[in-house]
């Protein structure tokens, strides 16, 4: 996954292309590079490592000129290296490209084009793009570009620029990210909106196959047959310094930060003022439409898929309609049986994820309904879907999820509950109480987040620790998965969640005083068994961590420390209780000097399968 960034205007390109790539380096950060027309030639500078050294390149040496592209890499063909870098040009130096995704039938385009007589320099498949793009070019950039779309098979993002046609850049998309910025008098092009948000608020979404011309004055967008599409204006709600971090120290400590909004965004307009239905317009669905739906899968990856869990709890604790929970990567290789009474909800909160997106793919190709929860208006997974319900967590920067899993929490609470309403399978008076109680989870959220202080102590206390354990039943477990995955994903600590019976089948053994063990124990249904085997480690001489309702004496009894959360229901105690967890692996990994939004070998949005 990377980001890729154009500039053509009156502006200097090279100025707001490394601009545009801080913004985006979030999408892989292993190598970098510009291309900028200097008014005679392409010059390309481009370096290995993080932005800053390219940054430290082009000191005393940045390219003069009003048109440009930029890339930041997160390698998927060849290793990071300058040579492997993009901008990709050609024999002669006359176009060059930057791509994200990967070109499924690049081997056999780059044996055909070296018999040819082209040379290439790097190991990418995107290379062939820009060797291509020379091999038919007879004069118009347009049709040229036109001709590789039609040659090219996979996933992209890319955007090209040409010597012999300075005032234009020409893009396309297929499966992966990009959006255009309209400014006055210069015209922007990004993987994603952060990188333009400073520049202008006006945007075209660009859809699959669809290509566009980008001139400082003008934007034509075309669709695969070259027909051109008329592009409606999409204004960016994002204020510019949320895609900043706002004082804090990294951007995932904001998002954690950022909850409280973030979930009270997500229920605005969704919540009858006297609390007794769910409004989602977006859906319109009735009873008799619910009714038809005989399974419904939740698919999704990593925080996503562990969304889907609580979300699967929810609608059929509520709805009373099955429900199967599946990752996303192992989804279409099981051949789910899928029919029109099937609905498929994909959760994603960039809408790119990859594995996700071929779920979606193959759940409407078996004719099932399908339906997207996604953070970010406008993406791939967005448009794929029959249908869509926005989570609206603002942007999400840090690669570990937060907000976006919470708010994605909130939307499964919302939908298990508009569906209930809509087969009468909940009481009013219960479904007034749920309803009250979500709308005070943003207070909740706040309330957890003063024991920053304490959670910061107990991570540097057991941030030497190399093995952790998280356990819990019921709603607890998912919530333990959620926290493994945080502490893992930043902190580099070995965490492994476990449903809190299943431990004495085996992996109590490896329970030692060397392995501290979170224990969640909200849920009061299961709380006596969770509470025996709080003790059941405690017995191994394990130090335990609870996790539990305000109040309770007895967890305090039993565990080393306890954070406590607000009451609430037990079904929305998940969104609550996975606050201390996400402030307990950020405080690890800051303890352990981890590059906390940018951990080692992760992206934030994974579009590689
Ligand atoms: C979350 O902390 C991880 N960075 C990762 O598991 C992420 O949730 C997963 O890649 C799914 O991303 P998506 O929600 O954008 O589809």
């Amino acid at each position: 996954m990377c980001g890729i960034i154009g500039y053509v205007g009156n502006g200097e390109a090279a100025e707001f292309l490394m601009q545009g790539l801080t913004c985006l380096e979030y999408r892989g950060y292993d190598s970098a590079g510009i291309a900028v027309f200097d008014g005679r030639d392409l010059r390309i500078e481009k370096a290995v490592g993080r932005l800053d050294c390219l940054k430290e390149k082009l000191q005393g040496n940045t390219p003069a000129g009003h048109i440009g592209i930029g890339h930041t890499r997160w390698a998927t063909h060849g290793a990071p290296s300058d040579l492997n870098a993009h901008p990709h040009a050609d024999c002669t130096n006359s176009f060059a490209v930057v791509h994200n995704g990967i070109i499924e039938n690049y081997l056999s385009i780059k044996e055909e084009l070296l018999a040819k007589g082209h040379h290439f320099k790097s190991e990418t498949d995107t290379e062939v793009l820009v060797h291509l793009l020379e091999d038919v070019y007879k004069g118009n950039f347009e049709v040229a570009v036109r001709e590789v779309l039609r040659r090219v098979e996979g996933s992209y993002a890319m955007v090209f620029i040409s010597k012999k046609d300075p005032d234009t850049l020409i893009c396309s998309k297929q499966d992966n990210p990009m959006v255009i910025g309209l400014g006055e008098g210069e015209n922007f092009i990004a993987s994603d909106i952060p990188a333009i948000i400073t520049k202008t608020r006006r945007t075209y979404i660009i859809n699959d196959g669809e290509m566009a011309v980008v001139k400082k004055d003008s934007v034509w967008v075309f669709n695969k047959s070259g027909e051109p599409v008329t592009k409606k204006v999409l204004e960016v709600n994002w204020d510019a310094e949320a895609a900043e971090k706002g004082g804090y120290e990294h951007f995932m400590l904001k998002e954690i930060h950022e909850q409280p909004k973030a979930v009270r965004d997500t229920l605005t307009g969704h919540i009858a003022s006297d609390n007794s239905s769910v409004i989602l317009n977006e859906l319109g669905w009735t009873a008799e439409y619910v009714n038809s739906f005989a399974k419904v899968y939740i698919v999704a990856c990593g925080t996503a898929y562990h969304a889907a869990l609580v979300g699967k709890y929810y609608i059929e604790r509520l709805a009373r309609i099955s429900v199967e929970v599946d990752i996303a990567s192992e989804f279409r290789y099981r051949q789910p049986i899928i029919n029109d009474n099937t609905l498929i909800i994909v959760v994603s909160q960039s809408g790119e994820t990859i594995d996700t997106m071929a779920a979606l793919k193959e759940a409407k190709r078996l004719g099932g309904k399908t339906l997207a929860v996604t953070n970010v208006v406008g993406s791939s997974i967005a448009r794929e879907a029959d249908q869509v319900i926005y989570t609206c967590a603002g942007p999400e920067i840090a690669v570990a999820s937060t907000k976006a899993y919470t708010t994605q929490l909130i939307v499964m609470a919302l939908l298990g509950a508009y569906m209930a309403g809509l087969r009468k399978t909940v009481a009013p008076e219960m479904m007034q109480s749920l309803l009250g109680n979500l709308k005070k989870i943003p207070e909740g959220i706040e309330t957890a987040l003063q024991q920053e202080k304490e959670i910061k102590e107990f991570a540097k206390k057991y941030s030497t620790k190399e093995d952790l354990f998280y356990i819990g039943r019921a709603l607890d477990y998912y919530v333990a998965l959620e926290g493994s995955l945080k502490l893992k994903e930043i902190s580099y600590i070995h965490a492994e969640a476990y449903a809190a019976g299943e431990l004495k089948h085996g992996t109590l053994a490896l329970i030692t005083n060397e392995v501290p063990v979170v224990a969640l124990a909200t849920q009061k249904s299961v709380y006596e068994k969770t509470l025996s085997n709080i003790k059941e480690v405690k017995a191994r001489e394990a130090v335990v961590i609870g996790i539990g309702l305000q109040g309770d004496k007895e967890l305090q009894h039993y565990a080393d420390h306890v954070i406590f959360i607000p009451e609430t229901e037990e079904l929305l105690a998940p969104l609550l209780a996975v606050v201390p967890l996400q402030l307990l692996a950020y405080y690890s990994a800051v303890a352990r000097n981890c590059d906390v939004d940018k951990p080692r070998n992760l992206a934030k949005s994974v579009t590689v399968e």
